[in-house]
């Protein structure tokens, strides 16, 4: 199935406007979500997943598994759509190549299915444009557990030793969170003891490995670097449940939106103590934060203005690079000059031309560093969304502005944020989406 639309969203700008109040509930996150699917090739029994978002990176990843054999089944109960995912007719190991192309995440397939079944057979996974996105930390990893390599026209094959693949240290070069996820996975099904280290240390990973810890996976030191897994058969627990975590960037992508755009904002259903990053920095640029269990409340006063800082983003507990786009949107309105230093992906900046064309004050050092001035006012303009998160501060960026916004490619913002528009309209917002056939 092909999921990509080719719909259009129109927004009307606010023209710097603060006057709406409202909640919204956070959806289930994304990353963990892709990550829980592939944890289902890990067990002998259906695995049922609840708090699972609607959107395109999920759909795909499930198309994915579909077409390999293992039968998936939804169900939506008050607003919460749950899978349940049952492997026991898994046939195949080969990733279909459109869908695994368009999708970075289905890398994540690839271990579980090589421990599991002893072969993979995949091209290089595509994704969201952020970068050249290499895969040579999976194909080493692969290579220290036993596997064999090969790359025949632009594909890659896996195989097994004739006995299974063999536990070893793995230390990454990069803490990468796929990376991170997948040798966890295919850990937990390879004999002997893995040690990954250098890991990286995004809530996902460790919500994930708990649960599976839960299910009789043997995992140590979850929540750090260094993670440990005595491997094994299939898990065997009975009627196993995983509820997916609230989507982090989803919630900090809000709290920026608030912050922009609205006298009160309370972002409902989602885990603060996963924001650090992101409140402190509002925080000290000026804005006012509220914490509370499980929702934050986010203030702004019409005429309130920001201080400008500087922006490096880091592996979690740090500045998530998902967020820089739209915290740079937040900077155009702050007061003064901020450096903005993406210090994970090196085609991440690309986006800023399109703020400078909606009037941003925006100068490109190098792939790395930008600088944006403020406060400017925005205009809105015809855009296309090269990725998710440039494709969500586009449309941010087209309330702040006056006038209206176009943006193309929405299926990239669809990929990650589940009926967006229909969500910020319910907020006040004026968002219209133009489907075409
Ligand atoms: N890297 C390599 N070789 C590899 C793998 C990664 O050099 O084999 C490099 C990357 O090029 C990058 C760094 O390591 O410079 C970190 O990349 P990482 O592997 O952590 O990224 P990822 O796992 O592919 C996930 C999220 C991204 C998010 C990044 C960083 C998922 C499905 N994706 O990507 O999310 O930006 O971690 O936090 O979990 C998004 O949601 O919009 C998104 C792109």
């Amino acid at each position: 199935m092909n999921n990509t639309n080719h719909d259009i969203l129109v927004a009307k700008g606010c023209h710097g406007a603060r006057k709406l109040k409202g909640t919204i509930v956070v959806k289930g996150s994304k990353n963990d979500a892709l990550q829980a699917l592939a944890a289902s090739l890990l067990f002998g029994s259906p695995l049922t997943l609840t708090n699972v978002p609607a959107i395109e990176d999920i759909a795909r990843l499930g198309n994915l598994l579909t077409a390999l054999g293992v039968a998936i089944t939804e169900d939506k109960k008050l607003g919460k759509k749950s899978l349940t995912l049952d492997t026991s007719q898994l046939h195949s190991a080969t990733l279909d190549d459109d869908i695994a192309k368009k999708l970075r995440a289905s890398i994540i397939l690839t271990g579980p299915l090589l421990a599991r079944r002893g072969e993979a057979h995949f091209p290089h996974p595509g994704g969201c444009v952020i970068g050249e996105r290499p895969i040579d930390l999976f194909l080493d990893g692969f290579a220290k557990l036993g596997a064999s390599i090969t790359i025949r026209n632009g594909r890659y094959h896996l195989t097994a030793p004739r006995d299974g693949l063999r536990g070893a240290e793995i230390f990454f070069r990069n803490q990468t969170v796929t990376g991170t996820e997948c040798f966890m996975l295919t850990a937990v099904l390879t004999k002997g003891q893995t040690v990954l280290k250098n890991c990286a240390l995004e809530p996902e990973i460790e919500s994930l490995g708990k649960f599976l810890v839960r299910e009789g996976a043997r995992i140590r030191g979850l929540g750090t670097t260094t993670i440990t897994i005595d491997g094994g058969p299939l898990l065997k627990s009975l009627r196993p449940s995983y509820e997916i975590i609230p989507d982090r960037i989803e919630a900090g992508s809000f709290l920026i939106l608030g912050a922009l755009l609205m006298r009160e904002l309370t972002i409902t259903r989602c885990e603060p103590g996963h924001l650090d990053a992101v409140i402190a920095f509002l925080r000290s640029a000026g804005a006012t934060i509220k914490i509370e269990p499980r929702q934050i409340i986010i203030r702004a006063t019409p005429r309130q203005s920001y201080r400008a800082l500087p922006l490096t983003t880091h592996e979690y507990p740090g500045f998530p690079t998902d967020l820089q786009a739209l915290m740079a949107v937040f900077l155009t309105q702050a007061t003064g000059e901020s450096r903005i230093f993406e210090t994970i992906f090196e085609g991440r900046l690309g986006y800023l031309e399109t703020l400078a064309r909606m009037g941003a004050e925006v100068h490109i050092h190098n792939q790395h560093q930008a600088t944006v001035g403020g406060p400017t006012l925005l205009t809105g303009r015809e855009v296309t969304s090269p990725d998710l998160r440039a494709g969500l501060a586009y449309l941010i960026a087209g309330l702040v502005a006056k006038a209206e916004t176009i943006i193309h490619n929405v299926h990239c913002i669809d990929r990650g944020y589940e009926k967006i528009d229909e969500r910020l309209a319910m907020l006040g917002f004026n968002i219209k989406r133009h489907h075409s056939p």
